[in-house]
């Protein structure tokens, strides 16, 4: 006799991070894992390190200096914030909130690993809406709604696609899904499309909506993943209901004092974003100039075809450069690559040249 876990665990995947490792290589190049290559706002870093004479207190459970600094920003309501380890977490509280067995959430096919896992953890199903051109499809996504739907899970711009949606699309969904449905809007690459016609990241849009949740973190442009701090802005009583369950002490002070420092660096976003902006159409130039069908990306990476994407992850791997095979994500002929430095992107650029050359034509 030995415990068993709940009906499905056993049928869940672990999420895979991208990889950090390269087998022989001391510092490898990590293009994987959709990283700020720029590392993050030297204010951030300072406040954490001050933070440090603090550990042995238990951090703030209402988040109250980081709430109050987004509020401001956003111009947001502080009460209708909730705050998680990670986007990662509010997703988990999002499907242990409403759903349970029996119950369904829907995402495109390509959706973000972590949200499948936290409602198949509650019990309840994830469908996948068909995305024919790698976009998420407002139609296929209404047809996979049924009256056990409780949440509808979309990204914009999406991972580990890049791809997105004008906003009109994510209102065309929202005005066709039944009110008791709760629409969670995953921004985590919001900052990298700002600017792009039509694109817009709904937290304004949601302010009057009573079933939408949209999320934000500070692990991409804000290059602090490592601290784990995601948030969301809910309708009062979404928020009243999630914060009721979320564990009270997932964002340590530190990795809140940070953020709060991150928060004011404009300066530091900017160039983030620059570098990313421009970063994004150099890779995809030279990865098409190899002949190669990449998609179109509005986040801080370039999801490209090869005949043997497995072997080429392996052969840049053995030079030191890490990108992401998508197997997991059912696109097992696709890398995900990050944007990075612009040196290393020219190592990597220089490196594919080498491997398609010497790929055996099909
Ligand atoms: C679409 C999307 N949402 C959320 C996240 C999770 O971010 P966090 O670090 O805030 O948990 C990621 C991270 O890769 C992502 O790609």
């Amino acid at each position: 006799m030995s415990p068993m876990p709940k009906r499905g665990i056993l049928e869940i995947a672990a999420y895979t991070p991208g990889k950090s490792r390269a087998a022989g290589v001391a510092q490898p190049i990590k293009l994987s894992a959709n990283e700020n290559p720029l590392g993050c706002s030297p204010a951030a870093r300072e406040a954490y390190m001050a933070a440090s004479s603090r550990l042995h207190l238990y951090p703030d459970a209402k988040t109250s200096s980081l709430r109050a600094a987004i509020a401001a920003k956003f111009n947001l309501e502080p009460e209708r914030l909730i705050f998680g380890a990670g986007s990662d977490e509010i997703f988990a509280v999002a499907a242990q909130t409403y759903l349970g067995p029996g119950d369904n959430a829907v995402q495109p096919e390509f959706g973000f690993a972590a949200w499948s896992i936290a409602v198949r953890a509650t019990g309840a199903e994830m469908r996948s809406a068909a995305e024919p051109s790698y976009v998420a499809d407002v139609d296929t996504l209404l047809a996979a709604v049924d009256e056990r739907t409780r949440i509808v899970f979309i990204a914009n711009p999406a991972n580990p696609t890049g791809t997105w949606l004008p906003f009109s699309e994510i209102e065309r969904l929202h005005d066709r899904l039944p009110r008791d449905v709760l629409l969670v809007l995953d921004g985590a690459y919001a900052e990298c499309a700002y600017g792009l016609e039509g694109y817009s990241d709904g937290l304004e849009w949601s302010r009057d909506k009573q079933n939408v949740i949209v999320t934000r973190t500070f692990s991409k442009i804000y290059g602090l993943a490592s601290l784990r701090i995601g948030w969301a802005y809910a309708a009062p009583a979404v928020a009243d209901a999630m914060n009721r369950i979320r564990l009270p002490f997932s964002v340590p002070s530190a990795g809140e004092a940070a953020a709060v420092a991150a928060l004011a660096d404009d300066a530091f976003v900017e160039r983030s974003v620059a570098l990313v902006v421009q970063g994004r159409r150099e890779l995809t130039n030279a990865l098409r100039h190899m002949g190669l069908t990449t998609l179109d990306t509005a986040a801080n990476f370039v999801t490209v075809r090869f005949d043997d994407a497995a072997k080429v992850e392996t052969e840049l791997a053995r030079r030191g450069l890490l990108v992401r095979h998508l197997a997991n994500y059912n696109l097992p002929d696709w890398l995900r690559i990050t944007v990075g430095m612009p040196t290393d992107q020219a190592r990597l650029i220089e490196a594919l040249k080498e491997i398609v050359s010497a790929a055996p034509r099909q």
